[in-house]
């Protein structure tokens, strides 16, 4: 059992706090915000994800996690900490790293004399090594290493993906930083669980890579499917057969609005800002950033397309708001880009969201009209677009509301409904690619 630190409460802090005690280490989570600790030490967690917060209540009820907003009262107690502030983009693409510099600074103004420090964030290339030269420069004498170990959390997953990760990365230079590593993923070495260790730079880079390859089967299957409406071929049936190939591999080729949320937007432009850094511009990942751009525009002519051309004065009901299914997380949600270009184009949004509302209302208040249900957002509308993949709009009978949606339109940007029941009920029904 080892003491941990782990600066930072977002979703992945949070998550790898959690997780980390519940492996039976003793974890001591930090954050400067108050507001959060406030709601951590109720018993609350701040974000929406699924499984956490009991996991949170029964870690907090066993002793083994704590929350506190200054690192300094824990941090010569503990073996080893994980730094898991946010790292969002700057104006040119590139990440900031304001908050990691930030609690690098709190480390050194705490004088420690050795310390194991991971990066759970997601960082530039050359980050691990910078971060060592500071502490050899402000330091000397300290004897501390710096170990790469990005996230691979899904949001609305998170919990499941911790205990049950594809692969631990870890990028690191000394046989020490290795020892302690293997103590902290003790358990998951015994379920067999590879750790794939290499230098902190591949690491990095890795993360990088991964996300921008998902990214990239996304924007391309979206193009795909558009190709599919024009050759009357279908989507589904394409990504199936494609998937079946096992050197594909059928996930990620879902069909969408596009790809959204508070990770691949911001991966992607800061990896093609690495490599135009590096002066190699990455033909690929700069036509999938544009192509993904284009995606919610795409969506939204659509969308007016099938409403002949306009929609100024007209209701529509958008059922989802978050930037996919079981989360609150509304960041670059392409649903919310569609339903402001629709704002934009002059027409009434009727929103509901089974968890997303409060989020959206904090930035749109009264441009949208809110509802609590699926049929009272659908009274008397013209349409309803599916713009996030909820269970709950899956297993919906839409038979029920089909006498107040005035044109019988349901525009499914997810691809969720069963087209023949759907079709059969009297509804004009519009999937992508189909
Ligand atoms: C993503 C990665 O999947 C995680 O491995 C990674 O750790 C995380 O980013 C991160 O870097 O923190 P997440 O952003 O939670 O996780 O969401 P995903 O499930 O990957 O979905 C991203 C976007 O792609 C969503 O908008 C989703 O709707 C879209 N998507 C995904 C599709 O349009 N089609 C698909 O087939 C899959």
């Amino acid at each position: 059992m080892l003491n941990i630190l782990v600066v930072g409460t977002g979703y992945v802090g949070l998550t790898t706090g959690t997780g980390l005690a519940e492996l039976g280490h003793k974890v001591y989570c930090i954050d400067k915000d108050l507001s959060k600790i406030e709601v951590l030490n109720n018993n609350q967690i701040p974000i929406y994800e699924p499984g956490l917060l009991e996991l949170v209540q029964k870690n907090i009820r066993e002793n083994r996690l704590s929350f506190h907003n200054d690192l300094k009262p824990y941090i010569f107690n503990t073996d080893i900490i994980f730094l898991a502030v946010g790292t969002p983009e700057n104006e040119d693409g590139s990440a900031n790293l304001s908050y990691l510099y930030q609690a690098v600074r709190d480390i050194i103004s705490c004088n420690i004399t050795k310390a194991y420090i991971v990066i759970k964030s997601t960082v530039p290339v050359n980050t691990n090594n910078n971060i060592c030269k500071i502490f050899q420069q402000e330091l000397p004498d300290a004897q501390v290493e710096i170990i790469s170990n990005p996230e691979f959390l899904r949001e609305g997953f998170a919990v499941h993906d911790f205990f049950n990760p594809a692969r631990t990365l870890i990028g690191l230079n000394s046989d020490n930083a290795k020892e302690i590593i293997e103590i902290v993923y003790k358990k998951f070495i015994e379920k067999n669980i590879p750790i794939f260790f290499t230098d902190p730079n591949s690491a990095e880079l890795a993360k990088y890579a991964a996300n921008a390859f998902l990214a990239t089967k996304i924007a391309f299957i979206n193009e795909i499917s558009d190709l599919c409406e024009y050759y009357n071929a279908n989507i589904e049936d394409v990504a199936t057969s494609m998937g079946l190939d096992d050197r594909i591999g059928k996930k990620f080729l879902k069909v969408g609005p596009g790809f959204g949320g508070s990770c691949f937007p911001k991966d992607i432009l800061a990896l093609n800002k690495l490599s135009v850094d590096a002066n190699r511009p990455s033909m690929i990942v700069s036509a999938v950033i544009e192509a993904n751009r284009i995606r919610t525009k795409n969506m939204s002519d659509k969308i007016l397309k099938i409403l002949d051309g306009t929609i100024k004065r007209k209701k529509i009901t958008c059922l989802g708001a978050s930037f996919k299914a079981n989360t609150d997380d509304i960041r670059e949600s392409p649903a919310l880009k569609i339903i402001e270009e629709l704002i934009n184009l002059g027409s009434i949004v009727n929103l509901y969201d089974p968890v997303a509302i409060e989020n959206v209302k904090k930035i749109y208040s009264n441009k949208i009209c809110y509802f609590k249900n699926i049929t009272e957002a659908c009274d008397d509308t013209n349409a309803i677009i599916i713009l996030t993949e909820w269970e709950e709009f899956k297993g919906f009978d839409f038979a029920s509301v089909k006498d107040i949606v005035l044109n019988n339109v349901i525009i499914d940007l997810r691809n969720i409904l069963n087209k023949d029941n759907i079709i059969k009920q009297g509804f004009k029904y519009y999937p992508l690619g189909i």
